[in-house]
């Protein structure tokens, strides 16, 4: 065997592992980019393709039975967006603040429906389905927030909408700033602001572990 042979096989056997490990940070890097944004840039217009992007992981993804029951509306700007916006209610936890602020409001949204009757299994799909579309509004350099919290009535009968309406994604480029702050079980989950930086706690991986 020629010299050298077995230590060059050997980096290229690192060297590939230590691919693979970055990979991983990527997606790591993903998840941690993949905040809930409640304010948005108005300089930037989200178009009908991209959120046909978004939507399109939905052909890709888990289901229970494989039974496939979500359907999406698709709202960019304009009137119906303004109606949106009109029936959600963003950052609950922080009413003093009224988000969104005055002048980054959201302004494209994913109405997810269920075009059977809801059940537990369609609520998994529906929760699988938000975090890929989330994710991949993330890779595309654009941000989200996932909203249960709209009037369900308002948005059926505006949208003539013949499925229920379970969530509502809205999509743009964020105008905030986000960080993640590990803490122990014990301590409180609500997130807050400090001097313009939205902390979101996240319970730390000991803790959660039984
Ligand atoms: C099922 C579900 C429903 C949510 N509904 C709302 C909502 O109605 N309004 C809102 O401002 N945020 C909503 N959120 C966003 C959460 O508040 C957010 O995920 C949480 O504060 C943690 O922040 P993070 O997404 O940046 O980790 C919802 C999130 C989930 C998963």
């Amino acid at each position: 065997m020629a010299d050298g042979y077995l230590e060059k096989r050997m980096e290229e056997f690192s060297s590939s592992s230590r691919k693979s490990t970055s990979k991983h940070v990527s997606l790591d890097a993903l998840f941690e980019k993949n905040r809930s944004y409640r304010g948005y840039k108005k300089d930037f217009v989200v178009k009908r393709d991209m959120l046909e992007r978004i939507v399109n992981v939905n052909t890709k993804i888990a289901s229970g039975k494989n039974q496939q029951v979500l359907r999406f509306k698709l709202v960019t700007k304009g009137e119906d967006a303004d109606f949106i916006l009109n029936n959600i209610k963003l950052g609950g936890m922080l009413p003093e603040l009224h988000l969104p602020y005055e002048g980054t409001e959201p302004e494209a949204f994913i109405i997810v429906c269920t075009s059977v009757p809801e059940t537990k299994i369609i609520d998994i799909d529906l929760g699988i389905s938000l975090q890929s579309m989330s994710l991949k509004a993330t890779e595309m350099g654009l941000n989200c927030v996932m909203i249960c919290a709209f009037n369900k009535a308002n948005i059926v009968e505006h949208f003539d909408l013949k499925c229920e309406p379970l969530a509502i994604l809205a999509v743009g480029k964020g105008a905030e700033n986000i960080k993640l702050k590990q803490i122990s079980v014990d301590e409180s989950r609500a997130y807050y602001r400090v001097d313009g930086v939205h902390y979101v706690p996240k319970v730390k991986l000991e803790d959660i572990i039984l």
